[in-house]
């Protein structure tokens, strides 16, 4: 009696699950219909000057370098405008940078803003929450500032440590890179803001990238950038997807048939639409052609190529009719799924900011980000019984540091240090006003001194008498260049080793874009990696030091012994020896050889050369222990889950990374092996959580070129639970059938 009862509420729940899921698939579809019913009519009703008014973007902005003057109703010093078409009600399109939160163009009065950490720092926290409540953040703040496009959700992948642009994108690796982009756009455009994805596709350099060619493989593309860009895509749902610089496989990436024609609009069904990055635009009919929907930030290209020239090109036939409504549908049909035409934009409202509650977010983003990269004899958090601490160089008494061009964000209040690094773009360099000092000093009850660490034997005269020695780190990086070396800047690196030389108790705090070399890293005692950790960072650097909160972030990139350890020692396409972004330097159109490593990026390019990296894709310690175990996998077709528990064996609560990599045993992929799954669990001391991951399918498939499908190979694979790339704790070896995915 007591079994059938139970099976007949079983079958009933799983009847008003069925039902409740097809009546989410039934709304979805309804707003899907009326959003192109929408987008049909409005397309229906506009003259062909109204049409070509909503292609073609202007630089929001009066530069005299550029001699371009801002629209009179976009936001001043912003990225861009579209003027709306007000007889049919449609809205102006307002564009503002970028990632980390609302930033400014280059100008003597920039709006102050929350920033958060840097998308790498964000993608540190293996917590795709975290990511989305950043993104709504910002794109409150973006409304409120009266925006309503986001020109966020970088997700190029790392490929060169080298590239200024590190600090912008989520990591090395696809299925991390694309959860955590996936999420902040899904936050962004929570606020009615259209998000773009960017920059598309295979940007993974500044140097020459005006410019540069890409060379890659088709299957090597899918199974890396790309797949980040369709995880990405699938999750965030992004109202517009910007085309970036750099050519690919011969044709710019602006007017790429394949990358935008063949597998953004028809393979993976994109409905929104394609933008140009700023001066990315090379021609009016192979680019409208070819998939570009509209051109930004005239006058960054050469001409206008959307505005008189498109007509003329669509009189002539050249470009057809139904294309030019094409480009127009699918702005309108952006603009209608995200809500801009119910929700219009009310000017500047930044008054109503809650700068407070926002700080507290991206303090929270930049805490779980921090990756505790050595703690020798416990050193960190800092002992109740320290008595004076010295914290020496990276203005760390004022300020923490942010990365340069256009994604900057202004701090609320003004710039902790003025004049610092280059008074032209990517310059200046911004610190915020969140001392890392003067919130430790909050915290403990020794004694805080401060040195600038520019002479090196009174740093180490310092070192000698304190108890501890705190030295901070810094690498500033900027789009448009690339660095030349991973070392640290400002002289840095022999610092920390002069302060490490004279007191063992020293803790290095580093602050850069992306993976950097520690020639010091035997001598120190402990190492934080903390990026750029954003407008209230200074507090969460503290607050890990002083053990308030525990460390609980990852490197979502490996970080190599040297160059050497790299698929080009040398950064490619570097044909004048420096990192350059000035085309007049050079000789001739250059290229680089991305099949070299091809989808074996990162640790899978380090795995697959048999190398060991200075620090493991994935790792990062914690101030808890933690044990993981009872691994079990359950695979039903495509649809494979992993269970496992984690102890926390400490006497502190924390957060643990279980990490989920697949290997086929008998090769076939990329790479040994890929990361398919990860999971961020709170475990209180001494508990003891069991969880469950979904693999994502794509992660353990191959990209078939002839199928144009992703397909998993049968056969049998070996799926562990790991603390990092190069930590497994317990392996199980699975079958899996012939598989095509959808
Ligand atoms: C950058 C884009 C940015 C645009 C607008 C370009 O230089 O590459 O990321 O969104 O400028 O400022």
């Amino acid at each position: 009696m007591k079994n059938s009862t139970t099976k007949q509420l079983l079958a009933s729940c799983v009847a008003i699950i069925a039902i409740a899921i097809s009546q989410n698939a039934n709304a979805q579809n309804a707003a899907q219909n009326a959003n192109d019913k929408k987008a049909q009519e409005l397309v229906s009703k506009m003259t062909r000057e109204e049409k070509l008014q909503m292609l073609m973007g202007y630089f929001s902005t009066t530069a005299e370098w550029l001699k371009s003057t801002a629209p009179k109703n976009g936001m001043p010093n912003s990225a861009g405008y579209i003027e709306g078409i007000s007889r049919l009600g449609i809205p102006a399109q307002s564009q503002t940078d970028a990632g980390v939160g609302v930033a400014t163009q280059r100008s003597p009065n920039p709006r102050g803003r929350s920033a958060l950490p840097s998308g790498i720092a964000l993608a540190a926290t293996f917590n795709d929450e975290i990511a989305f409540k950043g993104g709504a953040m910002i794109g409150s703040e973006a409304r409120l500032s009266g925006f309503n496009v986001m020109l966020a959700g970088g997700a190029n992948l790392l490929r060169e440590p080298r590239n200024g642009r590190n600090f912008e994108y989520t990591g090395e690796d696809p299925l991390l890179a694309g959860n955590i982009a996936g999420n902040a756009i899904k936050g962004i455009q929570s606020n009615h803001v259209i998000s773009t994805l960017k920059h598309y596709a295979l940007n993974d350099q500044e140097t020459n990238r005006f410019t540069i060619d890409v060379k890659i493989d088709e299957q090597a593309a899918r199974q890396s950038d790309l797949l980040a860009f369709e995880i990405a895509n699938e999750i965030g749902n992004p109202g517009s997807v910007m085309c970036s610089y750099n050519r690919v496989n011969g044709d710019y990436a602006c007017e790429n048939d394949w990358l935008l024609n063949q597998v953004l609009k028809k393979e993976w069904g994109y409905k929104g639409y394609v933008m140009s990055d700023w001066g990315a635009t090379h021609s009016t009919i192979p680019a409208a052609n070819r998939g570009l929907d509209q051109q930004s930030g005239y006058p960054f290209d050469k001409s206008p190529y959307f505005a008189g020239a498109l007509d003329e090109a669509v009189n002539n036939n050249h470009v057809s009719e139904a294309r030019l409504d094409d480009m127009v549908y699918r702005i309108i049909y952006a603009m209608s799924e995200n809500g801009l035409f119910e929700n219009p934009l009310n000017g500047d409202q930044s008054d109503k900011i809650d700068y407070a509650a926002n700080g507290k977010i991206t303090q929270a983003a930049a805490e779980e980000g921090i990756v505790l990269l050595k703690n020798e004899r416990n050193l960190l958090p800092i002992a109740k019984n320290v008595k004076n601490i010295i914290i020496i160089g990276g203005h760390a008494d004022k300020g923490v540091l942010s990365g340069g061009g256009s994604s900057q964000v202004y701090p609320v209040g003004g710039m902790a240090v003025p004049n610092e690094g280059p008074s032209e773009f990517p310059g200046p360099m911004v610190f915020y006003p969140s001392s890392p000092m003067k919130e430790l000093q909050k915290l403990t009850k020794a004694q805080i001194t401060y040195y600038d660490g520019k002479d090196l034997s009174k740093a180490a005269e310092l070192a000698k008498k304190a108890d501890l020695a705190i030295v901070f780190g810094n690498q500033w990086t900027g789009e448009s260049v690339d660095v030349t070396n991973l070392n640290l800047q400002n002289n840095a690196d022999a610092l920390i080793d002069k302060v490490a030389s004279n007191n063992a108790n020293t803790i290095v705090v580093l602050q850069t874009g992306g993976p950097i070399i520690m020639p010091w890293l035997d001598k120190v005692g402990a190492v934080l990696e903390a990026w750029y950790p954003g407008s209230s960072g200074g507090a969460a650097i503290a607050r890990v030091l002083s053990g308030e909160v525990n460390p609980s972030g990852a490197l979502p990139a490996s970080f190599v012994q040297s160059v050497d350890q790299l698929p080009r020692p040398k950064l490619g396409g570097d044909e004048v020896g420096i990192a350059v972004n000035n085309p007049s330097q050079l000789k001739g159109r250059v290229s680089v050889d991305y099949n070299i490593e091809g989808a074996a990026v990162g640790y899978k390019w380090l795995d697959k050369t048999n190398q060991k990296p200075l620090f493991p894709f994935g790792y990062g310690l914690s101030y808890s222990n933690f044990e993981m175990s009872n691994l079990m996998v359950k695979a039903n077709q495509s649809k494979v889950s992993v269970s496992f528990s984690v102890k926390n064996t400490s006497k502190i609560d924390g957060k643990a990374i279980a990490q989920i990599y697949a290997a086929p045993i008998n090769g076939g992929w990329e790479a040994p092996k890929r990361l398919v799954g990860y999971k961020k669990l709170l475990v209180n001391k001494s508990q003891k959580q069991n969880a469950m991951i979904e693999i994502n399918p794509k992660t353990l498939a191959v990209y078939d070129t002839n199928l144009h499908k992703w397909v998993i190979k049968g056969g049998l694979y070996d799926i562990s639970l790991s603390k990092s790339s190069a930590q497994p704790v317990q392996t199980i070896r699975v079958k899996l059938d012939d598989i095509i995915l959808n």
